[in-house]
């Protein structure tokens, strides 16, 4: 009707989104965007912890993160695998094993996100889980932060696959053969149940629905 056209030709669109969906979400907003030109679209890219306070506060319609958080109403949708990997300098000498195991690193010094970062605490999680004690070297601010340190030999990390190059040795990396790795998790698209989806959020979600009925695996 008119007035759900006129809410789709005017109006504005916020949603936040944890820092690795840096590497694919603009792409998937493209279609969307290019549709609804009178639409603007405010992406905040932050980590974790700081895309629950915008939740808490309802700063966005739509959010995207891998752990949604209990304590607010939250519908959820799983979209998108989100594999995290080891990564190395690529010339490390344990680039050539053929496997090995998470015992075997841990004399090499562990770089980190900053805290409230999802993916430091699914590294803290995981260390826990297999009874790992792996103490961080250091802890940068970026996935890019971690990607160029561990390029420069300070030591090793964990991160999404989305954040590396299809091959990363392009980018001076290896991914490690490591066992229990890559660790699945997922990321959802999350907004608040106790509010009203604009038509603009509604809109995007459909779009986004259609086009990845199969979720998306990276190369
Ligand atoms: P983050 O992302 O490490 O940037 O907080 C975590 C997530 O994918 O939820």
């Amino acid at each position: 009707d008119a007035a759900a056209l006129q809410g789709l030709r005017r109006g504005r669109l916020r949603i936040a989104a944890v820092t690795t969906t840096e590497y694919f979400l603009p792409d998937l907003l493209g279609p969307f965007a290019r549709g609804y030109p009178g639409i603007r679209i405010d992406l905040a890219v932050e980590n974790r912890d700081a895309v629950v306070a915008r939740l808490e506060r309802g700063d966005d319609e739509l959010a995207v993160m891998m752990r949604p958080p209990a304590h607010l109403p939250l519908a959820r949708w799983p979209f998108l695998d989100n594999p995290l990997v080891m990564i190395a300098p690529a010339d490390h000498a344990l680039a050539s094993r053929r496997r090995l195991r998470l015992q075997d690193l841990t004399d090499e010094p562990l770089l980190v996100r900053e805290k409230g970062s999802g993916t430091r605490a699914v590294v803290s999680e995981v260390l826990a889980e297999r009874g790992v004690t792996w103490a961080p070297r250091m802890a940068l601010g970026s996935n890019e932060a971690i990607k160029h340190a561990v390029r420069a030999g300070l030591g090793v990390a964990v991160l999404s696959r989305h954040t590396l190059a299809a091959d990363p040795a392009t980018e001076g990396l290896v991914v490690l053969p490591v066992t229990g790795f890559p660790v699945r998790r997922q990321w959802f698209l999350v907004w608040r149940q106790d509010r009203a989806l604009s038509l603009p959020a509604r809109t995007l979600l459909d779009d986004l629905r259609q086009r990845l009925g199969v979720r998306v695996r990276p190369g």
